[in-house]
């Protein structure tokens, strides 16, 4: 179950056989390889050169390890650049962005295309079949670098002709639009330009479409690599190693075409610098650990991507490309490892084998150190793999809770934040964080799909609700909490004319009068069951509906200092009017939880649990011990009933 990311063509010939065998003695399985080596692959335009990939997999087959191959994509060597200048991106002031790094092309360019159709097609022609190839990685971290959205002459050709399937005629997107407003009319599609260089504000539902399309186009280029692949290498898996925090695109629609989603793990760069809502004193007590929630977010997230899925990187020392890079606490890549497996990971992969001394990695660690000697992670991973022959891992089972996750609302949130504190990924990490407090497993569900068999759903925000996400709501026979702007737009970015929100009005018959965005110190009061909750960011100003269709009625069940309704309950449906904290959201859904049967627990900071099958595993991201409820008869198969600092218990029953 364990693996590690390889690049022989950064080694001497001579280290590969080694390389191999400690990598076996390590008790890896898995070795991905090749996603960079398109300058070695090719070197000369036309000239392949698979000599050297021939040796480096049978080297790595004769010690039984299986290849995950990438794609080479994210990079495409100068010589393909300069002759095809075409291909590259565009930043958002209009700039080109060159070569000298990677993901340099963007994925609207008709010849990238071509080209990627003929690199990935020789690769698949010349592996496909191989037998210690077991699977693929289509290119790399489709929009890192802040490379999903591009703006240059392709880009706008090829929005152009999105509108035109999209709209069949100027005049309706006209109207979609409302693009009366400041006299914005067009006559056709071929008037169109990006929204990047307007004076002030391009049309929020302008720049909505763009960034639906700029999803649309990683999720085609992603299907032209997957349909080369099967045609050339049946029986082979493919993968997309997607990032945390990165919701540019739909990874939901991304891995309709993938069978294994997999993302890159790296919890201290994450909690140093990428997550947000936390404290400065959460960031330096999580520092060695990351916080205990950051990688379990996106492994239920991508676990709702694809029930097949993997960590294809894993954070295994000090890394280079964060704020500040502190070393791992002893004992916390064992206990990422193992939270990943918890989690029902098929396979956890290391990044990298051994650290590279030159170039733009140079000061990031792998699990062996430049001068061929192991480094900690190496045997943190040993550890897991000696652990591993003692335990078989059961099937994960589907959780009690729900959270749908909208990558549209991330896109509509950051187009129309409407108050500078207003931010999907903190909203969303709110409720899992509160959820994750009370010791529960969550499922990560996309927009519209099944909530059959969840006892609490909660719907952080869906701006959008389009009608086959209504009908699931309508249907979902859990508990279900909605938090604030749901359904507050219609598909074109417009205030639904009864005003929000919108269809889920007929469920819970409220209307939203009137909202406001608060800066931070502007903060608010919610009443609720005689505690009161400091709230800031988002206020809405709720009447019932006075015309209820179908007879439901809404009462508050919390309140603002004015007196108006803050919560709002329709029989199991509960509408949030406020921006809700963790610490009221632990409470409410805590006892939500329980009024619908499921069994919370008050857990001590840093400790969190997961269930897979008939085990539960506790982890402890903090460096004193802590101490467990293990319930009479459980047998523990890892670990003690006091968890030790940075360490991980596991029992059955
Ligand atoms: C990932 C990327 C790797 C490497 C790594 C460093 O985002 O896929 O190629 O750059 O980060 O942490």
């Amino acid at each position: 179950m364990l693996g590690v990311c390889y690049y022989p063509e950064h080694w001497p010939r001579e280290r590969w056989a080694e390389d191999a065998r400690r990598m076996r003695e390590c008790g890896l399985t898995y070795v991905r390889i090749g996603e960079f080596a398109w300058s070695r692959l090719e070197p000369e335009p036309g000239l392949f050169d698979f000599e050297w990939l021939d040796i480096a997999l049978e080297t790595l087959g004769k010690e039984g390890l299986k290849i995950v191959l990438g794609t080479p994509t994210p990079t495409p060597p100068k010589w393909l650049v300069d002759k095809y200048p075409d291909i590259l991106a565009y930043d958002r002031e209009g700039r080109v962005r060159n070569f000298g790094s990677r993901r340099h092309y963007t994925f609207s360019s008709e010849t990238y295309r071509l080209e990627t159709r003929r690199m990935v097609t020789a690769l698949a022609q010349r592996y496909g079949q191989n037998p210690v190839v077991a699977g693929w990685q289509t290119d790399n971290e489709y929009g890192c670098h802040d490379t999903t959205r591009s703006y240059g002459p392709e880009d706008a050709k090829a929005f152009r002709a999105w509108l035109e399937v999209k709209y069949g005629h100027i005049q309706a997107l006209n109207a979609a639009w409302g693009n009366v407003f400041w006299s914005m009319e067009y006559r056709h599609f071929g008037e169109i330009d990006l929204p990047n260089l307007a004076v002030t504000e391009a049309n929020p539902s302008a720049w909505l479409d763009f960034y639906r399309f700029s999803s649309d186009q990683v999720a085609a280029y992603n299907q032209l690599q997957v349909e080369i692949l099967r045609a050339h290498s049946p029986g082979r898996f493919i993968a997309h190693n997607f990032m945390g925090f990165v919701t540019d695109f739909d990874h939901f629609k991304v891995a309709q075409d993938l069978d294994v989603s997999s993302w890159d793990s790296y919890p201290l760069g994450f909690t140093d610098s990428r997550m947000p809502g936390l404290s400065d004193t959460e960031r330096v007590f999580y520092a060695r650990s990351g916080h205990p929630d950051v990688s379990a977010f996106h492994h239920d997230l991508y676990r709702g991507v694809k029930a097949r899925w993997w960590v294809m990187e894993q954070q295994p020392g000090p890394v280079n490309w964060a704020y500040h890079n502190p070393s791992p606490a002893p004992g916390m890549v064992r206990l990422w490892t193992w939270e990943a497996l918890a989690h029902g990971a098929e396979v956890v992969s290391y990044f990298r084998w051994r650290q590279f001394p030159q170039a733009q990695e140079q000061m990031h660690a792998g699990l062996n150190r430049p001068d061929f000697r192991p480094d900690v992670g190496y045997s943190e991973a040993q550890q897991v793999a000696q652990e591993l022959q003692k335990i078989s891992l059961p099937d994960t089972s589907k959780a009690r809770v729900a959270l749908v996750y909208d990558y549209e609302a991330d896109w509509l949130y950051s187009i129309q934040p409407q108050g500078y504190s207003w931010d999907y990924t903190s909203l969303a990490l709110n409720f899992y964080r509160a959820l994750r407090s009370l010791g529960l497993d969550v499922d990560f569900v996309k927009p519209g799909g099944s909530l059959e068999g969840y006892a609490l759903v909660v719907v952080p925000s869906t701006p959008i609700v389009r009608d086959a996400t209504f009908e699931v709501f309508k249907s979902a026979m859990g508990t279900t909490v909605f938090g604030p702007r749901t359904d507050s737009k219609t598909e074109s970015l417009n205030i639904p004319a009864n005003l929000p929100p919108g269809k889920l009005g007929q469920l819970i018959p409220i209307k939203v009068a009137r909202v406001e965005s608060l800066r931070p110190g502007l903060s608010t009061t919610v009443t609720w069951e005689g505690g009161q909750y400091q709230t800031s960011v988002w206020r809405e100003w709720v009447e019932s509906d006075p015309q209820p269709l179908g007879g439901a009625v809404a009462t508050p069940t919390a309140t603002f200092e004015d007196g108006k309704g803050a919560v709002w309950q329709s029989e199991n449906r509960h509408y949030l009017a406020f921006w809700p904290t963790q610490e009221f959201l632990t409470n409410y859904l805590g006892k939500l939880a329980q009024a619908a049967g499921i069994q919370t627990h008050a857990l001590p900071e840093g400790l969190r649990l997961r269930r897979r099958g008939n085990l539960t595993f506790a982890f402890n991201y903090t460096a004193d011990p802590r101490p467990l409820n293990v319930p009479e008869g459980a047998k523990l198969v890892l670990g003690n009933r006091v968890v030790e600092p940075y360490g991980v218990a596991v029992w059955k029953g």
